[in-house]
């Protein structure tokens, strides 16, 4: 019997026709746009710059917004970078990275008993998200302050939906939490539907003093002293001291130059500049260019990249703890003996670097903002694992990091991410843990271009590099760079992680056949990227890995 067509079957056979067809295309705008993991952000976002707000003014907007949505990544109780250009400035990163308390030390983890780094109250760092986003503003803000509170007090006092992430997430780390956040985040201790309404009278009551007080009432008054009671109470050792001392860093970015473009990095202790630098560095030795993009021969080649590019991570840590060999890492010396040891027929492995340890071996979010005029923040920020260590403080309902796990807590003990990190990456009281965190920004004469960064572990450093790649080299618009399979090396484990059902078989057979040990991940990294076009259009997009939203004016 033939089908009559009707409005519905009309509407089905558009929707499979376009998914068949489907191009990714990114949001466009003509003043500034925003890529971020929340929609209730983006919103947020939009409304602070029609009321007249600059780039930093509307990211601090958002990272506020995201602190009462996405309380598995962005919570008051975690830390992260951020790198900024506003105007004729240069480019500064500002580093909010959490850091060990005053009575952690390198065998804190193993002497005298073992603690746990990853859940409860030892695996919390010094948070830094309060300090961060208040100093971001204080130094480039263009709106008072408090303006920027309107729409995060809104969604935290009158509520906002859950989505089907904030349920996964949350029910993932549910059999983690302590009282408070069993409390705080289920209703009549269930779990939450999607699209039911979640209240936090809790959180709110801290913004609003946050509103009014700045960091102060976050590092010296009651929520110091809340954060305290609850690491005690779960095992820790963080004192009101611990944060009151807590300071935000401003660093000098690091800065390659790749083709006409200025590529803008985090320094440490992130490792992310040291290693998309020598990634950046590796391509053009090898002028990745000239094969095909997404190609078996390419994807191999940025396999073999990467897998070179991690090596030397392990060699480094906290700048002012340890001397790392960067200059060794990026001299023309030892880039050349990588790139000559990478050949195109099949993958090899070089030995761990001397002074290695013998053997090396989710939360995190990010957000760019980029206006018309080439002003820009890309801010990466983590509480490490999902919901952190899985404490909730007691009183004001924020969620605790565990960034500690991100240090070398035991000599050859992968961390959480299946790196195993060297001696300049030991606990050192007020040190903080060496990151893959890596906000990015692409200057073109002194405009940012390109503004993106992304969560993921070390898989961090490998999207951001791709996705850069993409756009600046394979011309590939902005959704569809983030869009492309990715694939992953960080050294130590030897397999190349791919993104999970993105590739074809035949491009799986032949890198395969090539030697690799193919390894499936859910995602590899998972990029938010606002791009700058020539012609003065803004593009931006999310990551189809994850819930997002792009948007603006
Ligand atoms: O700083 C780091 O490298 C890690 N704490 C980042 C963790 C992360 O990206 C988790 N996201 N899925």
């Amino acid at each position: 019997m033939l089908l009559k067509p009707r409005l519905p079957h009309i509407i089905l056979l558009f929707v499979f026709f376009s998914y068949l067809t489907a191009e990714a295309i990114p949001i466009r705008g003509r003043e500034m746009l925003i890529s971020a993991p929340s929609p209730y952000a983006v919103e947020v976002g939009k409304k602070v710059l029609q009321e007249g707000g600059n780039v930093v003014d509307v990211a601090v907007a958002v990272g506020l917004t995201l602190a009462v949505t996405s309380p598995y990544f962005a919570s008051f109780g975690g830390g992260g970078f951020a790198l900024v250009k506003v105007k004729k400035h240069p480019v500064e990163a500002l580093d909010f990275r959490e850091t060990a308390p005053k009575k952690t030390h390198p065998d804190f983890y193993t002497i005298p008993k073992k603690l746990d780094s990853k859940n409860g109250g030892p695996a919390v760092g010094v948070p830094g998200v309060a300090a961060g986003l208040y100093e971001l503003h204080k130094k480039y803000g263009k709106l008072r302050w408090q303006k920027l509170f309107e729409g995060p007090l809104r969604l935290a006092y009158e509520g906002f939906q859950v989505s089907g992430e904030w349920i996964d997430r949350t029910s993932k780390a549910k059999d983690r939490f302590n009282y408070e956040g069993k409390k705080h985040f289920f209703k009549n201790k269930k779990m939450y539907k999607p699209g039911e309404l979640l209240k936090q009278p809790k959180l709110a009551k801290f913004l609003r003093s946050y509103k009014k007080q700045g960091p102060k009432y976050f590092y010296q008054d009651e929520p110091a002293q809340d954060i305290v009671n609850t690491v005690k109470k779960n095992g820790g050792v963080l004192t009101l001291n611990d944060l009151k001392n807590y300071k935000v860093i401003w660093r000098k970015p690091m800065v390659h130059k790749f083709k006409n473009y200025n590529v803008n990095m985090m320094p440490l202790p992130s490792s992310g500049g040291i290693v998309i630098t020598t990634a950046l560095a590796l391509i053009e030795k090898l002028n990745l260019a000239k094969y095909e993009p997404l190609s078996v021969n390419e994807l191999h080649l940025l396999g073999e990249i990467l897998n070179r590019s991690f090596r030397g991570r392990a060699l480094l840590g906290d700048s002012k703890f340890h001397k790392s060999p960067t200059n060794f890492l990026l001299s023309e010396n030892y880039l050349n003996l990588l790139s000559n040891s990478i050949n195109l027929s099949k993958a090899t492995n070089l030995p761990p670097l001397k002074d290695a340890p013998p053997a090396e071996s989710k939360e995190t979010t990010h957000y760019s903002v980029l206006d018309k005029d080439g002003n820009s923040v890309a801010i990466t920020v983590t509480l490490n694992g999902n919901y952190g260590s899985g404490l909730i403080s007691e009183r004001y309902g924020i969620t605790l990091n565990n960034e500690m796990d991100d240090f070398t807590t035991e000599p050859n003990k992968p961390n959480m991410y299946g790196l195993v990190q060297g001696k300049g990456n030991y606990v050192e009281a007020g040190k903080r843990p060496l990151s893959s965190m890596s906000p990015t920004l692409v200057t073109k004469n002194n405009k940012v271009v390109l503004s993106l960064g992304a969560p993921g572990g070390p898989t961090i450093i490998s999207g951001v590099l791709q996705v850069l790649y993409r756009v600046l080299v394979s011309g590939m618009n902005v959704d569809q760079a983030i869009q492309a399979p990715r694939v992953h090396h960080q050294f130590l484990p030897k397999k190349l992680f791919i993104d999970n059902g993105r590739f074809q078989p035949a491009t799986k057979k032949g890198l395969k056949a090539k030697g690799h040990v193919l390894t499936e991940k859910p995602y590899i990294g998972r990029v938010n990227a606002v791009y700058l076009k020539e012609n003065g259009e803004l593009e931006a997009a999310y990551d189809s890995r994850g819930e997002g939203a792009a948007g603006g004016l």
